[in-house]
């Protein structure tokens, strides 16, 4: 086993608008895509997609999606053993994405808020035979810390991305993880800094290494992601592509790191490709369905290798 995702599954519902509804009025969607998305089962996937073998951690509901999300899983060779059945709706996402491709989510956690410390350790054999911890914030933050605590004791390095962002995440609870992956924003609320200019960026990577966490890798969007580390920082620049849809692209991208650092150990260069894939996902509707495939992705990009 590779990877173990500890984290959410949601069912996406994509609409492609033109512009939002005002209040009390009904407009209609051009276009919709109904998938499979929730950024602890999008990492997953991208990750198996590209050949990792992975482990998933999560709580299904006991409606129609559930179902279907499991069956989801399966599909793409997930290990399904701790995808567990809840007395609960299932995680959903309404999602808005407009003419810029820009987008809007309501999450409803459902059975993810329900993945609790004891379904850790119900897991803890499996988990221990894993190589990376990939942790986001879409279930109980005593979970993620759980988690957390687990990856230390077992000796497996742990990332963490602090997504969607939560003003009440501890920084001393996630000091101790290898990777911390936040964008602009989420930095900005943990460090409690701002993050107008490269500059303040770098200083409130500062504030997250003075706490104990080795790699800050901050995620900037189309400019690509910055790294930062006790003995230096590295800009490594994004690509330029046609967006459609960047809905689930942070999730590609850690996914595709994930994948690669777990087989190559290089962080640099497991950055520079998860850059591409993560800009190759944005160019398709949907979230898990605009994830390449290992295939696809060399053949799309086989320079870059
Ligand atoms: O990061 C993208 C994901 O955020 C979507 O798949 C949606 O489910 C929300 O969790
Ligand atoms: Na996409």
């Amino acid at each position: 086993m590779d990877i173990a995702v500890i984290g959410s599954n949601n069912v996406d519902l994509i609409s492609y608008i033109t512009r939002m509804p005002s209040e009390g009025e009904t407009i209609e969607a051009p276009d919709f895509q109904l998938g499979c998305g929730g950024k602890g089962a999008n990492q997953a996937v991208a990750a198996s997609k590209l050949g990792s073998e992975v482990l998933m951690v999560t709580r299904v509901g006991n409606d129609l999606f559930a179902d279907n999300t499991i069956a989801n899983f399966k599909e793409h060779g997930i290990d399904d053993q701790y995808i567990l059945k809840t007395d609960a709706t299932s995680g959903v996402a309404p999602i808005f994405v407009d003419q810029q491709s820009r987008n809007s989510i309501i999450i409803v956690k459902g059975a993810n808020a329900l993945l609790s410390p004891e379904d850790l350790e119900n897991a803890r054999e499996d988990i221990a035979k894993c190589k990376l911890i990939v942790l986001q914030l879409e279930i109980n933050l005593e979970t993620v810390y759980a988690a957390i605590e687990m990856g230390k004791e077992l000796g497996i390095p742990v990332l963490l991305n602090p997504a969607p962002a939560a003003p009440e995440l501890s920084l001393e609870r996630v000091k101790s993880v290898d990777f911390i992956v936040p964008n602009e924003t989420e930095l900005s609320l943990i460090s409690g800094m701002p993050v107008d200019t490269l500059e303040d960026i770098s200083n409130a990577a500062a504030v997250l290494l003075d706490a104990g966490i080795k790699n800050v890798i901050v995620t900037l969007g189309a400019r690509g992601v910055l790294w930062v580390t006790a003995s230096g920082e590295k800009l490594i620049e994004g690509i330029a592509v046609d967006a459609k849809d960047t809905t689930g692209a942070g999730d590609a991208f850690i996914g595709c790191f994930s994948h690669f650092w777990v087989s190559s150990g290089d962080i640099a260069e497991s950055l520079r490709l998860a850059n591409y894939y993560a800009g190759d996902s944005v160019t398709r509707q949907g979230t898990q369905k605009s994830y390449a495939t290992g295939e696809d992705f060399r053949e799309r990009f086989g320079e870059i290798f």
